[in-house]
């Protein structure tokens, strides 16, 4: 059975379609990747599931129609966002961000974000815009993670940080996806092929592929073709 069900999902930003009849399935465990070349519509896909753009379509999650429900409501029902650009509140400690962030208070998960980013928990009266790159997507990850969630989608988390903090931020992801089933995007393919099962490819706002991670990554030419570049290993 299938966590998320997306039918014939398009999505507008300023009346221009950014996605156009996305289909595809997330299983209920386990890490799904969401690759494609730059402005192929992945991030506009993860904000049109939660309703952040104006989408179209069937969504269904738990086997509960979303597809008009407004972006508060899905998120209460246990959908947590990892944006982009992290958006940490920069004037904010980190305690304050990950407050702002906790549906029901910090207290129940606490323990688990301490063990998953003991480096700002470390930090937590520190203001996050004073945090390194690194250190503020790790903030952006807990603010997801202090909740209980039901789906993660996470876009983009290891952009722009140095090898061994995309390392880092790769071994968090994995522990976190142990609890919480993940719709992850991600350019770097070797994060990809350490935590993907699943993989989902747009091509021009559409679907291309969809099938085993592995199956994607270990044929060059489907990689080549597809993200524009040879295997996983760059
Ligand atoms: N705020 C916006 N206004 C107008 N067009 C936009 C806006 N945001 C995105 N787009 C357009 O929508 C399309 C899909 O963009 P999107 O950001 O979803 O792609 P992406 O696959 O996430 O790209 P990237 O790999 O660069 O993150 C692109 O053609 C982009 O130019
Ligand atoms: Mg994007």
């Amino acid at each position: 059975m299938s966590l998320l069900s997306v039918k014939s999902m398009s999505a507008t930003i300023a009346g221009q379609l950014v996605v156009e009849d996305v289909s595809f399935e997330i299983p209920e465990t386990g890490i799904t990747a969401l690759l494609g070349r730059n402005g192929v519509g992945k991030t506009s896909t993860l904000r049109g599931l939660i309703g952040l753009i104006d989408r179209k379509g069937e969504i269904s999650f738990g086997g509960k129609d979303i597809s008009g429900m407004p972006t508060n409501k899905i998120i209460q029902l246990g959908i947590g966002y990892v944006p982009e650009d992290r958006e940490v509140f920069a004037s904010l400690s980190v305690q304050e961000n990950l407050k702002l962030a906790a549906r029901k208070g910090l207290d129940s998960r606490w323990d688990f974000i301490e063990k998953l980013f003991p480096d700002i928990f470390g930090r937590l009266h520190q203001r996050a815009g004073t945090l390194s790159g690194g250190q503020q997507q790790m903030v952006s990850l807990a603010r997801a993670l202090v909740n209980e969630n039901q789906l993660l989608l996470v876009d983009e988390p290891t952009k722009g940080l140095a090898p061994k903090i995309v390392q880092e931020t790769a071994a968090a992801l994995q522990l976190a996806a142990e609890k919480t089933p993940m719709l992850l995007v991600e350019q770097n393919l070797t994060v990809v092929k350490q935590l993907a099962e699943d993989a989902i490819v747009l091509e021009g706002g559409r679907v291309v592929f969809q099938g085993k991670a592995k199956e994607l990554l270990s044929d060059e030419k489907l990689t080549a073709k597809y993200l524009g570049v040879g295997g996983g290993d760059e």
